[in-house]
């Protein structure tokens, strides 16, 4: 596979998401499809679809139902160096010093209260602003070290002790804290920030067209305009629930509640039983087919956890066959051989309740019949 600089690949790490490809897998679509110049992903998530169409020269499409994968895709797409990002940081922090910050246990020692108030302002700013590259890119750095370790050296997140992958729940994480006595201590924002920038931002891909939507898949794609080749994506792992949920904190940054938001309306996730996802699923990729020209080819990957004891490879078979749109099946393999070494599952961090176990997982390859019938 051809080889990017470095400084290109640091952006794809802006912020972690559950059950991220690796970069490898789609840009090795990418390599496989070399006549694809338009690409799709429906479920985005943080959009490593669309960076390997961007380093690969593609236009990409992204959709995704949470608000915090759309605003870690759209960073994907952006091209902005550190000083303007720095500079809004600042401004923002300025601007918007007296904005209100949330009050409570959970917030009292999740951040210094000064750290909180300059997130606070970072937050009304953003939200009270137009989109422009600079904000869709510090609002994805921001994303990226809103919570994570306490490090020795340096500090790289704004808060106390946490995971950086999920929120911890508040009960839990005041115990925790309260527990071990441990104080939060005062992190500047605009330190973390201009250090991240500098290192993420210094040298970037050029950019491709491209967008990314917040939305229903099956729906927003219906509603596209466009034609496309190829399409990379992974829905939500059958049994996987807490996209939402394991995301509040980010989700309060982007304009949510200040609290955990378990009602995850609209996830395919939340379907009642496994026949209802199948048709979930086949709704959508009957969807990608109005929208694909004949001979695209869509590739997806999909598992399912294995505490719901079904088969990924069978639900995934099943729903192209519902989806009666024209998806001749090519090729079905275990996830990883056909894309190199990594697996999508083994980002999963041991800590996490409902992670840290052998995820089963396939990938299958399907083709757009170019007579439809
Ligand atoms: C397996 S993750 C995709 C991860 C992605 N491949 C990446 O590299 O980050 C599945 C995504 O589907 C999204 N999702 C769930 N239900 C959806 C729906 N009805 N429409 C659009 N996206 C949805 C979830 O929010 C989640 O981000």
């Amino acid at each position: 596979m051809e080889a990017w600089p470095e400084d290109w690949l640091r952006l794809n790490a802006v912020c972690p998401y559950y059950t991220m490809f690796p970069l490898d897998f789609p840009l090795r679509q990418m390599a496989v499809y070399p006549e694809a110049k338009s690409v799709l992903d429906p479920f985005c998530g943080r959009g490593t679809t669309l960076f390997a169409a961007r380093l690969a020269g593609r236009s990409a499409v992204g959709i995704d139902l949470n608000p915090v994968a759309s605003a870690i895709a759209r960073a994907k797409l952006t091209r902005v160096g550190p000083a303007p990002v720095v500079r809004l940081t600042r401004k923002l922090i300025k601007e918007y010093g007296c904005a209100p910050a949330p009050a409570g246990d959970f917030w009292n020692w999740a951040f210094h209260s000064r750290t909180l108030r300059e997130i606070a302002a970072l937050r009304t700013g953003l939200l009270d602003r137009q989109d422009t590259p600079t904000s869709v890119m510090l609002r994805a750095l921001i994303l990226g070290i809103l919570h994570g370790p306490r490090n020795k050296g340096l500090p790289s997140y704004l808060s106390n002790q946490m995971p950086r992958t999920y929120a911890s729940k508040p009960a839990y994480a005041v115990r925790f804290w309260r527990e071990r006595d441990l104080r939060p201590v005062f992190v500047d924002p605009v330190q973390v920030i201009t250090r991240r920038a500098e290192r993420m931002l210094r040298g970037l891909p050029p950019r491709t067209a491209g967008e990314v939507l917040t939305g229903d898949a099956a729906s927003t794609v219906a509603r596209l305009k466009r034609r496309f080749d190829l399409v990379v994506t992974s829905p939500p792992y059958y049994g996987m629930r807490t996209y939402v949920p394991d995301q509040w904190l980010r989700n309060w940054f982007l304009g949510g509640p200040p609290n955990v938001p378990y009602g995850t309306a609209g996830q395919l996730a939340t379907q009642r039983n496994q026949a209802a996802f199948v048709s979930a699923m086949a709704e959508v990729w009957r969807a990608v087919a109005s929208r694909c020209s004949p001979g695209a080819h869509l590739v997806i990957r999909f598992g399912a956890l294995p505490s719901v004891g079904v088969s990924p490879e069978k639900m995934l078979l099943a729903s192209l066959r519902e989806a009666k749109a024209g998806w001749l099946v090519r090729d079905v393999c275990p996830a990883g051989s056909a894309s190199g070494p990594r697996r999508q599952a083994e980002q999963f961090n041991g800590k996490h309740q409902t992670m840290g176990v052998a995820v089963d997982e396939i990938d299958v390859t399907a083709e757009l019949l170019r007579r439809r019938g």
